[in-house]
């Protein structure tokens, strides 16, 4: 069995419908093959732009047999691929020859370690639709069960497993999340709970902060665990019940683990159990052990590439493919996109990886363009979304846009954030570093983002400001006309 491509195109995520998508256009009289090993892929629909870097989209599943004209679709796992003969081969056996390939074979759930696996049963790696629909299966007749991660993932699951006994271990000592600070996340709190008696309920709040105020206290830290109902991620568990086995309605509190990683697990005595074994790094803590049904591993996901190549691939350091601007790895007329590479040019100041949607698309489109450039002898620049951070999303009903390094990344502890909190309506946090702007969160409708996107990329001095760019009885967008 053979098959032949000017284009192969490998995954069906959304790095590698976009690429196919992109060469679809670029490339119109090429054939195009997209090698998947599922024959449902995920696109983006209702592509909105926000501003002049952002763009706004769902992600949608759709049948393989459903994509746009002049992509053809095979449905088997890659296995092989020999760069020099420009050929690979699937696990059926299928030789597929092709001019160009593009690897977008994505992410698969980090787990605990390999050591495990023998109670691999009884250990869940969060990765999509399919882990949490096994989730939520097996949770039915679960008790206890051990959330190991302090990403986005695992607070959210934290917050939002019903019905069961959670014990949180986290190697910080704070909790986390990847996308909101602990201001963030308690303006969602508290725009999800009563206001009764709140006389100051609109009231607008604007506060400068220096670096090392940011950690909250350990009070704060309590208070926020002991409200429920305010998951801090993206909301893909909304569509699923997540409830337990106990069945009794009351909903329970995490016991959070904090500075802790597993040692040992091993069956309980009678078999129907894990015996998880922690280890606190304060060496003067006692070991702790706890029971559980399950342990949900929600540590992030690792790239994934297991085929195997005539000529290795060049790793980066997290395990990814390295790829240059043009996304082109080591090997001749060999590209990599999505979660399975890693950015390995020199980036732009405002720009960093971040494992997204939307750098996905962003990754997928631009491999197709540089592999239609190339096929058709012309020359093409990367994309202008490479010089810029942006992000945007939407949490508990919310808007939500993230700028540039909207978290800090990479400054050291050398910025101040100004925030300026609005209950129920907006949170606005700019990062500043010398007086001007390096990143910000804007949660709610604050038509503040393409001026923040021109103040972060023309490096405008706001010093001369102060506190009034988030003074809410001055226009900023009037200030910088
Ligand atoms: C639980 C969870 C929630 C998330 N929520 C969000 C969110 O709300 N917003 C956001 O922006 N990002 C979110 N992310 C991140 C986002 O899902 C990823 O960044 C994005 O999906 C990466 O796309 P991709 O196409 O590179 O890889 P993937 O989506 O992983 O797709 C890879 C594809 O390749 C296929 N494949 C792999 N190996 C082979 C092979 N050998 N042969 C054939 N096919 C193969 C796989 O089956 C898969 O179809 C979330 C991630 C997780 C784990
Ligand atoms: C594609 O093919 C059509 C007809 O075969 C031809 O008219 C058109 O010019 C070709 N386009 C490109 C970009 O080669
Ligand atoms: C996708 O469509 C094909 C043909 O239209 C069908 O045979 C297949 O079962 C569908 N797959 C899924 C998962 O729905
Ligand atoms: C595949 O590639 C290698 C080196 O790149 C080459 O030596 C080998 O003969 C190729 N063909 C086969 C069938 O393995
Ligand atoms: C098995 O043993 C563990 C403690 O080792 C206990 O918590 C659990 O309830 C026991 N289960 C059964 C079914 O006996
Ligand atoms: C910033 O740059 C944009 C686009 O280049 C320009 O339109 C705008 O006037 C500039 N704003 C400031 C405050 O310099």
């Amino acid at each position: 069995m053979s098959r032949e491509c000017t284009f192969l195109v490998v995954g069906g995520g959304i790095a590698g419908v976009s690429c196919a998508e992109s060469l679809a256009i670029c490339a119109s009289n090429a054939s195009i093959l997209l090698l998947t090993e599922c024959s449902i892929v995920k696109s983006v629909t209702n592509l909105v732009p926000v501003a002049r870097y952002l763009h706004k989209f769902d992600v949608r599943e759709k049948n393989v047999s459903e994509l746009g004209a002049g992509i053809t679709t095979i449905v088997d796992q890659l296995e092989h691929i020999n760069s020099s003969e420009h050929w690979a081969r699937t696990k059926t056996g299928v030789v597929i020859k092709f001019r160009y390939v593009c690897l977008c074979t994505g992410g698969a759930p980090k787990l605990i370690s390999s050591r495990q696996e023998q109670h691999a049963d009884r250990i869940i790696g969060i990765r999509d639709t399919d882990s949490v629909l096994e989730l939520q299966r097996r949770l039915a007749s679960a008790k206890d069960v051990v959330i190991l991660g302090n990403g986005g993932i695992a607070s959210e699951l934290a917050h939002e497993l019903h019905d069961v006994n959670v014990h949180w271990v986290i190697k910080d000592g704070h909790i986390s999340a990847t996308f909101v600070d602990p201001g963030a996340a308690e303006f969602f709190q508290l725009a999800n709970t009563e206001t009764e008696g709140q006389v100051d309920a609109a009231a607008t709040a604007i506060k400068r902060m220096r670096y090392g105020e940011l950690l909250p206290r350990q009070e704060e830290k309590l208070q926020l665990q002991s409200k429920r109902g305010a998951a801090l991620g993206p909301d893909w568990h909304r569509n699923y019940d997540l409830s337990g086995g106990d069945g009794g309605g009351s909903p329970k509190l995490p016991k959070v683990y904090y500075k802790s990683h597993i040692t040992q697990i091993e069956q309980s005595p009678n078999g129907s159990t894990l015996q998880v074994t922690l280890k606190h790094d304060d060496d003067s803590e006692q070991p702790e052990q706890i029971n559980c049904d399950f342990i949900v591993s929600a540590t992030g996901v690792q790239p994934r590439h297991d085929f195997t190549t005539d000529v290795p691939l060049e790793l980066a350091e997290d395990g990814g493919i390295n790829v240059d601007e043009m996304m082109r790895t080591n090997l001749c007329d060999v590209y990599a996109a999505g979660d399975v590479c890693t950015a390995a040019w020199m980036p732009a100041q405002h720009w960093f990886q971040m494992r997204l949607w939307t750098q996905a698309r962003q990754m997928g489109s631009m491999a197709g363009r540089s592999m239609a450039a190339l096929h058709d002898g012309e020359t093409v620049y990367q994309d202008f979304c490479f010089e810029l951070f942006g992000h945007v999303t939407q949490l508990f009903g919310f808007p939500v846009v993230l700028l540039g390094r909207f978290n800090g990344q990479g400054l050291g502890r050398d910025y101040e954030l100004l925030v300026r909190c609005t209950r129920n309506k907006e949170y606005i946090k700019f990062v500043l570093q010398n007086g001007r702007l390096r990143g910000a969160i804007l949660i709610g409708d604050t038509d503040l983002a393409e001026t923040c996107e021109n103040l972060i990329l023309n490096g405008t001095d706001l010093e001369p400001y102060g506190d009034d760019i988030l003074n809410p009885d001055i226009d900023i967008e009037d200030y910088f006309d």
